[in-house]
C-alpha cells in the first residue's frame, strides 16, 4: 500500500466518514483471508463491493482471479477512478452496492461465484443491509459464497435476515494482526 493510497483513503474518509467507515485500508493478512474465503481461482467470477483503494482486490488477483472475472462496485468516485487506473482490464462500476443485481446483469453475467464485501455492512440501516445481502444472493450461483469482514464479535449480517434467507454463517478466520483485529465470515445458502 503506497503512501499516496493511504493519503487518498484518509481524504475520502474525512469527506465521507460513514460510508468509508475506517481510517485505514485493510491489512494484507485480512485481505488474504478474504481471498481465501472466496475460494478464488482463474475460472471463478467475483463481484467485489466497496473495494476502496483496492487491497482486497490485489489479494483476489494474487489468488488467481483474472481481470475478466472481476467486477468491482464502488460508490466513491475518487476510489473508482483510482481502481480503474490500477486494474484497466477489470471492470469498475461507480455505483451503489444496493443496485448489485442490475449492475451484474448489465455486465452480462447470469451469476457469479463469490461476492466479496468490504462494505461497512453492520453500520448500515437494516433495510439497506437487507437489500445488499438479498442482492448478493440474487446474483450468486447456488453454491456461491458471500464473504464479509467485521471488527465486531458477531456475524456481520442481521440474524433475522440470516434466518429468512436460510443462510449458513461461518467464521472463516480471525485476524489478530489486523488493525483493528477483524474476522472474516462466509455465508452460503443452506442445502
Ligand atoms: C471500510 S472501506 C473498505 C475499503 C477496502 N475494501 C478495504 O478493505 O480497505 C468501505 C468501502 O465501501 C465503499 N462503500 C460504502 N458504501 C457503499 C455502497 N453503498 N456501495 C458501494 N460501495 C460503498 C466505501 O466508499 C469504501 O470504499
Amino acid at each position: 500500500m503506497s503512501l499516496a493510497e493511504r493519503k487518498l483513503f484518509v481524504e475520502r474518509w474525512i469527506r465521507s466518514p460513514l460510508k468509508v467507515a475506517s481510517v485505514t485500508p485493510s491489512g494484507p493478512e485480512l485481505c488474504r483471508a478474504m481471498a481465501k474465503a472466496a475460494q478464488c481461482g482463474p475460472d471463478r467470477r467475483v463481484v467485489e463491493l466497496g473495494p476502496g483503494t483496492g487491497p482486497v482486490t490485489a489479494a483476489l488477483c494474487a489468488h488467481g482471479v483474472t481481470p475478466d472475472n472481476l467486477l468491482m462496485i464502488e460508490l466513491d468516485p475518487a476510489f473508482a477512478d483510482h481502481l480503474a487506473v490500477l486494474h484497466p482490464d477489470a471492470t469498475v462500476v461507480r455505483g451503489d452496492a444496493t443496485r448489485m443485481h442490475r449492475i451484474v446483469q448489465a455486465h452480462g453475467w447470469p451469476t457469479c461465484d463469490a461476492v466479496v464485501s468490504g462494505l461497512p455492512l453492520i453500520a448500515m440501516p437494516l433495510s439497506v443491509q437487507a437489500r445488499i445481502v438479498r442482492g448478493a444472493f440474487s446474483v450468486l450461483a447456488p453454491d456461491g459464497v458471500f464473504v464479509q469482514f467485521t471488527y465486531g464479535p458477531f456475524a456481520p449480517v442481521n440474524p433475522e435476515l440470516i434466518r429468512r434467507l436460510r443462510l449458513k454463517p461461518r467464521r472463516h478466520a480471525w485476524i489478530a494482526r489486523n488493525l483493528p483485529p477483524a474476522s472474516v465470515w462466509t455465508f452460503r445458502r443452506l442445502p
